[in-house]
């Protein structure tokens, strides 16, 4: 069975790691037991919406992720360019590869043009084509002004097998009429790499670099400096000077407080630099004296070290808040929606809107918050393993579909 896994963005690179491992390790079952299955063999197309050693190459090397069979090296443009430019490119490697099974992880544009180019491929005068399988599939947050919730219905439409990451998945892919033995609720990769990788992160030098960590003194171990942690890239909250400046507003009673460690994404550095906001909130950039300690994007592990230390995330991510329910960190989205709402029923996430009241407001409550962390259902580190376990289990005559 030949299985093609598609990465484009940052936040897809976590979310196939660990399928490439549970391959790995089928093959190797495989190839001791005599009726272990067929052997896997599995091609990584990375389509280069993300790139470069910050956005991209850091991660490979993070996370041990194998050098991609093909490179598209799409990069960036308009949402039509860029989903064209991936539509064209991948339709050529999908008929020079003829895979079995395609893979597409998460909501990215990437995720969108590559789905929809495999269900509409036909490698011969039947239509044959590959099954399409979409890993965290079901998510909404309903709100069709995110690009990302376009790419999301749309995706899980065409689709064939859809690996569901928490229950609200499945109710909203059974509302929107989805046939019930394509759902398949298998946990979360993207969390089976935090497991993976919480140790490794431990050996991170970021919380020293930024003098987070207070010496060892008599006791002989060391201590971390209470902080903040700040993610903001979506276009909805950055591209515009109003609604930026309004999130900053909301997080000054904070900045007096704690150093806020805020990595800034390209897309948010650039509109910074065009709404000269860049000295706004920016206290001492001392990490110890309060204020907004603006650094490049973090590689994986050295943000998964920040993240666990932290005694607060602030964020407009959608993975960050499912790793802050994993790791038991109290998250406050700046956003009006989630959708991850496993992340708000556990206790650790809170919705705080735009507005700067609503966000110090939501800010203040959970940096008092108590209250001891549940993980949802089959965040347990197998995910990857259970997604792999049933696509070689499908049949190869199943396959490829007339
Ligand atoms: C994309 C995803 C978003 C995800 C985010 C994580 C879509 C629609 N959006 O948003 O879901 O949360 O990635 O980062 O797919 N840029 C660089 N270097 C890069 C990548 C981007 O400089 O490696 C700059 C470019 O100027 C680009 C802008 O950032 O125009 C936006 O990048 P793009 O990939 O279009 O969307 P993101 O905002 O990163």
């Amino acid at each position: 069975m030949k299985i093609l896994s598609v990465v484009g963005a940052r936040p897809n690179f976590m979310k196939v790691a660990p399928i490439i491992a549970a391959v790995e390790s089928h093959n190797r079952k495989v190839s001791v037991s005599s009726d272990g299955g067929e052997p896997i063999q599995h091609l990584l197309v990375h389509t280069g919406q993300h790139y470069g050693d910050l956005m991209s190459d850091s991660f490979f090397a993070d996370l041990g992720l194998p050098k991609p069979d093909v490179h598209m090296g799409v990069g960036s443009g308009s949402h039509a360019v860029q989903s064209a430019e991936i539509m064209k490119r991948f339709e050529e490697i999908l008929l020079a590869e003829r895979p079995d099974v395609v893979i597409v992880v998460g909501d990215v544009n990437s995720t969108l043009a590559c789905a929809v180019v495999t269900s509409k491929i036909s490698f011969d005068t039947n239509g044959a084509r590959p099954l399409i399988a979409h890993v965290e599939s079901g998510l909404r947050s309903f709100d069709r002004t995110m690009p990302e919730e376009i790419n999301r219905v749309v995706t899980d439409h065409v689709v064939d097998l859809l690996f569901v990451t928490e229950e609200s998945g499945i109710r909203n892919l059974k509302n929107e009429g989805i046939s019930p033995d394509k759902i398949h609720f298998v946990g979360n990769t993207m969390i089976d790499s935090l497991l993976r990788f919480l140790a490794k992160a431990d050996s991170s030098k970021k919380l020293d670099e930024l003098h987070l960590r207070l010496p060892s003194g008599n006791t002989g171990r060391s201590s971390v400096t209470p902080y903040a942690l700040l993610t903001m890239h979506r276009p909805a909250n950055v591209d515009n000077p109003e609604a930026f400046r309004e999130i900053l507003a909301g997080l000054e009673e904070l900045a007096t407080d704690l150093p806020i460690v805020f990595p800034v994404h390209p897309r948010t550095r650039k509109r910074m630099e065009e709404f000269g906001l860049k000295l706004h909130l920016s206290g001492e950039s001392k990490s110890n004296a309060g204020g907004l300690v603006l650094i490049d994007p973090l590689g994986y592990l050295d943000f998964l070290c920040l993240m666990k230390n932290a005694a607060i995330v602030v964020t407009d991510s959608g993975g960050i808040q499912e790793e802050t329910t994993c790791l038991g960190v109290p998250c406050v989205t700046v956003r009006d929606n989630t959708e991850r709402p496993v992340t708000v029923d556990k206790g650790t996430n809170v919705i705080a809107g735009t507005a700067q009241a609503g966000i110090r407001a939501a800010i203040r409550s959970q940096r008092t918050r108590s209250g001891s962390n549940s993980v949802p259902q089959f965040w347990d580190g197998h995910a990857a393993e259970r997604i792999v376990d049933l696509l070689s289990r499908v049949r190869q005559s199943n396959l490829v579909r007339a």
